[in-house]
């Protein structure tokens, strides 16, 4: 007999010497970087949230109000009775659009910040009593394996909010690839992808007026001085985020506006004035380039849906 539907958890999180470790790499390099995935500590997914319902961040309505568009036509294509897998699943809104038509075997949100995905987990689960929930905290930029994973049960998945556009090309060649090797053939992938668009549109989404993008990137240094005991000034660094058209992202980077120095675990790092740390890139594809991306991770285009403003699109790819 199934058990009734519940809660479970799977702890794959990172542990304290990968993130450190990780850091410390990234700021001995030249130009300095830090992985986006580190902004989402609990202040930071918060944060991001507050991001999602800016006037200038058009990416989260813009894909919530595709979802509700065609939303029948996604829960055709994704099928019933799937493990339904959900990539960097935040607070779990958007799968509530799909929810309420699919009926899968069970939903397994993964997301790399712990807090957060338990509370949205309950919070769901609250809302859709008969939904088995598998929540996962896990790096799943990093190869990982998926801790429930029941024989003969399709497996289907969803990658919403463009985060895709937050790896560099080939790592999201790569990233696909994994995913498609999990899903299994002619399993459904739907995912968000943020679109080329004028740069005056981009440059203000990553630059609102009210300072949270700024406060989002500078949570990363006070971050990493509670967890790695580090002794950043925050003052001494500012926001700047810019569309560098040419490479067709969005750069993010915390730029020192003095020169001074910073210890971290006993190591120096020296600061320029003007000198950055890349933080994030967020990639924005046309369909085509989008489309050609994950026919090399082993997918196969069957539909893509944008809204009149051709500003975000949502795919559905199968695995070959
Ligand atoms: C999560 N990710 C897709 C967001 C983006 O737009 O690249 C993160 C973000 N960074 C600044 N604003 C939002």
């Amino acid at each position: 007999m199934n058990s009734l539907p519940t809660i479970h958890f799977y702890d794959l999180h990172p542990s304290f010497a990968n993130i450190k470790e990780e850091v410390l790499s990234g700021l001995s390099a030249q130009p300095k970087a830090i992985p986006p995935k580190f902004f989402y500590d609990e202040y930071g997914s918060q944060l991001f949230d507050q991001i999602t319902e800016l006037e200038e961040y058009y990416p989260t309505r813009t894909e919530i109000a595709i979802l509700k568009e065609h939303g029948d036509e996604m829960v055709d294509l994704l099928g019933n009775d799937a493990l339904l897998i959900e990539l960097g699943s935040g607070s779990s809104k958007k799968i509530r659009v799909l929810l309420d038509a699919l009926k899968p075997a069970a939903y397994m949100p993964i997301d790399i910040s712990k807090a957060h995905l338990l509370k949205s987990a309950q919070t769901l689960f609250n809302d859709y009593p008969h939904l088995d929930i598998h929540a996962t905290c896990a790096d799943y930029s990093d190869h990982f394996h998926l801790p429930y994973n029941p024989e003969n049960v399709p497996k289907a998945a969803f990658f919403p909010g463009s985060s895709i556009g937050n790896f560099e090309p080939n790592q999201a060649q790569a990233l696909l690839t994994r995913v498609a090797e999990f899903l299994g053939s002619n399993s459904t992938l739907l995912i968000g992808v943020d679109m080329k668009k004028c740069s005056q549109r981009l440059n203000s989404a990553y630059n609102d007026a009210k300072g949270v993008t700024a406060a989002f990137n500078l949570n990363l240094l006070t971050r990493i001085n509670q967890e790695l005991e580090a002794n950043f000034e925050i003052s001494h660094f500012k926001h700047h985020a810019f569309y560098n058209e040419k490479l067709g992202r969005i750069e993010m980077h915390l730029m020192s506006c003095i020169p001074h120095e910073v210890q971290i675990d006993g190591q120096i790092f020296s600061f320029e004035k003007n000198e950055s740390i890349h933080t994030e890139s967020s990639y924005k594809y046309a369909i085509d380039e989008f489309q050609t991306l994950a026919q090399t991770a082993g997918f196969e285009p069957i539909r893509v849906w944008t809204d009149k403003e051709k500003l975000f699109s949502v795919h559905c790819l199968q695995v070959r």
